[in-house]
């Protein structure tokens, strides 16, 4: 049986039987205590916990997952994957353990042309929690379960909780008996290889407040009803159901496994190592995919830095297999779209700006690996010489934190070179930076408090209803009031706050859109706001601080933006919306957005790009956008469905293809989008875009910023008048500016080379009178001489050195020459052979000479040249050098 047939399958059966189907959400999970979606269950969270109403008490869903705490176990076991899709049913206070076990032994055991998935009776076993006799006695009782294939378990299998505060509850699990060549008999406590967990049926009853791990957390209290989450991973039913030995060998995976093999001609099966390898890939590459389409960009934190981790060990399983510097990701990314495209046809229709993503990360990552190579090398070099067999732990460290060479890689490239790598003090090190990482998290972990404390008042005050579409100020009520993350009564002037309106004209941060700025007004007080973010959904909180007076919780208040501001935030806006669309039409559907900041005046606009854009295809995006202004396009903002603005071409970022309703913003029939921010009416009130350029942001993202408005306007004034001046100055038609400006660089760097030459010859010609006068020093002809200031120290060693060669070899000459070429003095000796036989040392002579100027110097014995801080000491240097020389030779 097909996956796609397996998950029809399950959520017909529960249609059928009065639950709603939800589509997936995205693996960006909502929540924020979590990075990714990693249970079906998460995007019910809200629904357990009595934070939100549910769309219907009976839900269903085959939602994506991802979790790779045991990612290291990928590809060795049969079990372990990062990506995968549960299948649950939901009850949210609705039905709870008498009916859903019979649902699950239902759907299990009813036979394939009826529409089940055929499990012969015989082959399942059921556990339950120590003491939860309940459920026992509905397996045996009511389904007929024999007693001997029943089992109690404890916290550590039977109890589910998400890992941090929020729902959990006891829960009974269904499993499959592979048979006694897969295992021991004695069911799931023997063997879990031989009996297969398929099926997790959870009985959410407790809230629990910390969680320190799996077994040991506090229940703080019960939940407001009970309820039912299920979970069975569509992977691991596949395998069962295709009666493959693994997941990396189902349907939708093992096309991807395939292709690796044929890329890379290897064989799958032949060489248990290479296996494994296949398998990573399989299994990573799906996960990629599915990530970077949900809008995940690879970065070095976060779900990014999940993404990165993925797709690296994916090139470098490659690698391994012999894949070199030859590119196979794309290919394999195409086979993952085409498989999963059956399920997510979203897939295919983004598939260019996968690939955009998921092909510039491999090669940067191949980057890095060439990198680190010499790295590699570097050190094995520095082993080798140290006659050591061994790389240090260090090394190794080292090579993985800076360069991301997996711990295998340095193993096997080392092994090649015949060393060893200190692997103990390689994982002393990981462990330290791993316990690093805990505690950081640890620290962070206040963060959750304030999450709390915006739980409760989106819970007391819901959601706040949002004017600023239509209104800039309004009428409302302060809900709420936060000093330091706790709820207080009341603030008083100066205090900085945090502040919760009933209703609110306030944008917060959001779709790139920067926050409103503004004031809030009370009877007795006034807050400037300065900063609006949602920390949950639908709670504003306005940031700011207590201009006058006191603010008190429940009074009513007046809110008013700050207009102009918001005004020109909203021209950027829809700006960023007209320069997303002519870059598409520009670079085709590839340029996609990858994130954007919408300021007063200002925009940045990311997209994926392989390259950087040419300046022509900038000036073309800019002149068709401009000549949309003109055009004077109506803004239109409207709410649709999902499918309605997919069909009507809306663009989206990759992560918004969720929630049934979304607003469109249109402008004219030029552009199409989802977008909750705020807009211009017409499209000729941006007056003007002026796009500055474009840089690399990133593996595969280019980033443009542009001007809007009057501050475009204000920037093309500014050089328009710096133009009117040069062509002033240069007395030349602003067209021929380029050519003069040229002329003229060209002209001066010919008059300076030419100033130089004639420089060094003047200063060469005072040689031949610096040689005549020489003084006769005890047989030794001794210049000291003192160069016009300004004489560059070039040009003194030049002097130097001509003087002693005018020479003759057989007569000794000493030529001391000091000058001041800016502001400090530099002074140069030379002597010849003959001069250097009768003991002088130009090394010497200048260390004499520079100490007496302030400073130092020296060097060899035939030429030297020093310098100190005092010029007004020249003449007495030169002094003391002819000193010092009469003095050796007398
Ligand atoms: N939440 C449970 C699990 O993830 C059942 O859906 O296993």
């Amino acid at each position: 049986m097909e996956s796609a047939e397996i998950a029809r399958r399950f959520l017909r059966f529960f249609e059928e039987r009065g639950h709603k189907v939800v589509p997936s959400a995205s693996l960006i999970a909502e929540d924020p205590t979590l990075l990714l979606v990693n249970a079906g269950m998460v995007p019910f969270k809200p629904y357990f916990l009595g934070q939100r109403k549910p769309p219907a008490n009976r839900l269903t869903t085959a939602q994506k997952c991802v979790r790779t705490p045991d990612i290291d176990e990928v590809g060795k076991t049969t079990r372990h994957a990062t990506f995968f899709q549960m299948l649950g049913n939901f009850s949210i206070g609705d039905y709870f353990k008498s009916e859903v076990i019979p649902f699950a032994w239902e759907l299990l055991t009813r036979s394939e042309s009826e529409g089940g998935f055929g499990f012969p009776p015989e082959r399942l076993w059921a556990t339950v929690y120590l003491d939860d006799d309940e459920a026992l006695d509905i397996w045996h009782n009511k389904i007929g379960l024999p007693l001997d294939r029943i089992q109690r378990r404890d916290l550590a299998d039977n109890y589910w909780h998400m890992g941090v505060p929020g729902p959990g509850g006891p829960c009974s699990e269904i499993y499959y008996d592979r048979g006694p060549e897969y295992g021991r008999d004695g069911g799931p406590i023997a063997d879990e290889n031989r009996y297969l967990e398929v099926w997790n049926l959870v009985f959410m009853q407790d809230q629990l407040g910390e969680v320190r791990n799996k077994v040991d957390f506090d229940i703080v209290g019960e939940l407001p009803s009970k309820n039912i989450d299920t979970g069975m991973g569509l992977e691991r039913m596949a395998a069962i159901l295709q009666g493959v030995d693994n997941i990396y060998e189902i349907d939708t995976t093992y096309k991807i496994l395939d292709k690796a093999a044929e890329l890379t001609k290897t064989r799958y099966g032949r060489d248990p190592r290479a296996d494994v390898s296949l398998r990573v890939i399989a299994d990573h590459v799906r996960t990629g995919t599915m990530l970077v389409a949900d809008g995940v960009l690879p970065s070095n934190e976060g779900r990014g830095y999940v993404l990165r981790r993925i797709l690296r060990r994916s090139v470098r399983n490659l690698r391994l297999l012999g894949s070199g510097d030859d590119r196979y990701m794309h290919d394999l990314t195409d086979v993952a779209i085409e498989v999963m495209g059956a399920q997510y046809p979203e897939l295919r229709a983004d598939a260019p700006q996968i690939h955009a993503v998921i092909d510039a990360e491999e090669a940067s990552f191949l980057g890095t690996l060439r990198t680190g190579t010499a790295i590699f090398d570097v050190a094995v070099e520095e082993t080798k010489r140290k006659a050591g067999g061994t790389l240090s732990g260090d090394q190794a460290f080292q090579l993985h934190d800076t360069y991301g060479f997996p711990i295998d890689l340095t193993l096997e490239m080392a092994a090649e070179q015949g060393l060893k790598v200190d692997e103990e003090g390689f994982r002393r090190l990981m462990k330290e930076q791993r316990e690093r990482a805990k505690a950081d998290a640890a620290a962070k972990k206040t963060g959750n408090a304030d999450i709390s404390v915006f739980g409760q008042l989106l819970e007391k005050a819901g959601k706040v209803e949002f004017l600023g579409y239509d209104l800039t100020e309004a009428d409302t009520a302060i809900a709420g009031i936060l000093v330091d993350g706790v709820s207080v009564p009341a603030a008083g002037a100066g205090t900085t706050v945090e502040i919760v309106l009933g209703r609110t004209p306030f944008y917060a941060e959001g779709g790139g859109q920067l926050a409103d700025q503004g004031v809030i007004r009370t009877g007795g007080g006034e807050v400037e706001i300065l900063d609006v973010q949602q920390p949950l959904a639908g709670l504003f909180v306005h940031r700011g601080k207590v201009r006058t007076g006191e603010v008190k919780l429940g009074e009513e208040a007046h809110a008013e933006i700050d207009v102009e501001r918001r005004r020109a935030i909203s021209r950027s806006h829809s700006a960023t919306h007209l320069v997303h669309r002519g870059f598409k039409n520009a670079l085709g559907e590839t340029a996609a957005q990858a994130g954007s900041e919408n300021s007063p005046g200002r925009f940045r606009f990311d997209f994926t790009a392989s390259g950087a854009v040419p300046a022509s295809v900038l000036r073309e995006v800019e002149d068709e956008v401009n000549a949309v202004l003109i055009n004077d396009l109506k803004v239109n903002a409207f709410y649709t469905s999902q499918a309605e603005a997919r069909a009507m071409g809306a663009l989206a970022m990759f992560g918004e293809k969720y929630g049934d309703e979304v607003r469109v913003v249109e402008i004219g029939e030029y552009s199409r989008e989802l977008c909750g921010g705020t807009h211009v009416h017409s499209s000729g009130q941006l007056g003007l875009v002026k796009v500055l350029g474009e840089q690399s942001v990133g593996a595969g993202v280019r980033r443009v910023e542009a001007l809007v408005g009057i501050d475009a306007f204000r920037f093309l004034a500014r050089e328009s008048l710096l133009v009117a001046q040069l062509t002033e100055q240069l007395k030349a038609r602003r067209e021929e500016l380029p050519e003069r400006v040229e002329g003229i660089v060209t002209r001066l760097r010919a008059a300076e080379k030419d100033l130089e030459k004639l420089r060094s010859a003047q200063v060469l010609q005072v040689a031949g009178d610096l040689a005549a006068k020489a003084r006769d020093v005890h047989g030794v002809s001794v210049v000291a001489h003192r160069a016009p200031d300004g004489t560059g120290a070039d040009d003194l060693r030049k002097l130097a050195l001509d003087v002693r060669g005018r020479f003759p070899a057989d007569r000794p000459a000493m030529i001391v020459i000091a000058g001041v070429p800016s502001d400090r003095p530099v002074v140069v000796a030379a002597v010849n052979e003959a001069g250097r036989d009768r003991g002088l040392k130009a090394g010497r002579l200048v260390g004499v000479a520079a100490k007496a100027l302030g400073g130092g110097g020296g060097g060899k014995d035939d030429v030297a040249q020093g310098g100190g801080t005092r010029p007004e000491s020249i003449d007495d240097a030169l002094q003391l050098v002819q000193e010092t020389i009469a003095g050796q030779l007398g």
